[in-house]
């Protein structure tokens, strides 16, 4: 399928951040931030009020401003619609409570077979259209990329599996090795969830979308290719026909990196923990990177923060496809005046492909 001509990703084509999903030459690095729209803003916090997240997510006026926030005021080179990934299958009926501090809760989560049924196909429309209407003014009024998501199969399962966010993953791993027949039934029907909120979300404006496998880093990678790797390559690949970059985003997945790449995906995340250059060569030539300045950094004083910024800048070397962000999502204490800096470095320093000073 393609993308209508008046489809808003059309009058986007010279973005800095979809020409560098692409791999094409850009004038400057294109940054954005992974929960740039959130707590570390006041005028986030303001306007929030004290109520559930899922409250202000189902108010299309109110989300498109908390997604309109950081473009405002950091200048970032796309946006990220507020949403969470929980939102689908909350909203299909597996009720997902999201605690402030905590995350997504679960009071009855995923035990046995039976469960699968509180999962039924997602239709878009019907069930999350105020996401769909959230897209749908902020394409109005945005001037750059639009970047939809959700989560990956994998990260919604454990959170359905473990009903609280969890260290160690035990009783998926344990659901995954004792229950394999289960498992890939509750990947695939997550799976296609996934896809139809994603598509939805493309063909309401959005212009990229983000696969959020946060968690599948606890995986190795004999287990991630078994049980893991062909649902999240089912993804990628029945979105292809929308024709807009699809980024995979990880933490803690250095050993899983090439993996994500042949998923399907056109941009592979990484966190902190392997340096830009590294990723580049575990993902391929033919996969863009986006990172990866470890988000705590951004809490101690600007010289820390610009030299580890450069160092990213270094590492990333100018080569095209390289997409500027934190290695995981903005702290909640992060001054947002330093994110207001990194973004002016990034854009100043950030050329291709201009040698930096140390
Ligand atoms: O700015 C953005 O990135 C867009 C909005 C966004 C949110 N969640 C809003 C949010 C996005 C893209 C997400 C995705 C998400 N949600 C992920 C994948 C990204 C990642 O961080 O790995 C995950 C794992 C979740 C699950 C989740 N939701 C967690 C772990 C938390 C934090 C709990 C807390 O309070 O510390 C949430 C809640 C949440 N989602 C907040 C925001 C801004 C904070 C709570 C609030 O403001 O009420």
């Amino acid at each position: 399928m393609l993308i209508p001509n008046d489809h808003p990703s059309h009058a986007l084509s010279e973005s800095s951040y979809l020409r560098a999903c692409k791999r094409q030459s850009v004038e400057h690095v294109p940054v954005w931030f992974q929960r740039q729209a959130g707590r570390s803003l006041p005028e986030y916090r303001n306007i929030r009020g004290s109520g559930s997240i899922l409250e202000a997510i189902a108010d299309p006026s109110l989300a498109a401003e908390i997604t309109l926030q950081p473009v405002r005021r950091y200048g970032v080179d796309a946006a990220i619609l507020f949403s969470d990934i929980v939102v689908p299958v909350n909203a299909i009926g597996f009720k997902v409570d999201v605690v402030p501090g905590v995350g997504p809760t679960v009071d009855e989560p995923f035990r046995d077979r039976s469960d699968l049924q509180r999962l039924r196909i997602l239709e878009p429309e019907v069930d999350t259209p105020y996401v769909l209407d959230t897209v749908r003014i902020l394409v109005k009024e945005l001037e750059i990329p639009l970047i939809g998501f959700a989560g990956a199969p994998f990260t919604i399962a454990s959170y359905l599996i473990e009903g609280q966010p969890s260290r160690t993953h035990a009783r998926t791993k344990s659901l995954m090795q004792s229950e394999p027949t289960i498992w890939h039934d509750l990947m695939e029907r997550l799976s296609d969830i996934a896809i139809a909120s994603m598509r939805s979300q493309v063909l309401a404006g959005a212009s990229a979308v983000q696969l959020f496998d946060s968690w599948a880093g606890a995986l190795s990678a004999t287990d991630y290719k078994k049980y893991v790797f062909p649902h999240s390559q089912r993804v990628f690949s029945e979105l292809e026909n929308l024709e807009v970059p699809r980024a995979h985003f990880g933490v803690g997945t250095a050993e899983l990196l090439s993996s994500m790449s042949d998923a399907g995906a056109d941009v592979v995340g990484a966190d902190w923990r392997v340096p830009l250059d590294e990723v580049r060569r575990r993902v391929g030539p033919d996969t863009a990177v986006q990172g990866n300045l470890d988000p705590a950094v951004c809490l101690a004083a600007w010289p820390v923060v610009q030299r580890q910024a450069r160092e990213v800048l270094r590492a990333a070397d100018g080569q095209p496809g390289h997409i500027f962000n934190l290695g995981h999502g903005v702290l909640p204490e992060t001054d947002p005046e330093i994110l207001e800096r990194l973004v002016e470095l990034v854009h100043t320093e950030g050329l291709h492909p201009k040698p930096l000073t140390p």
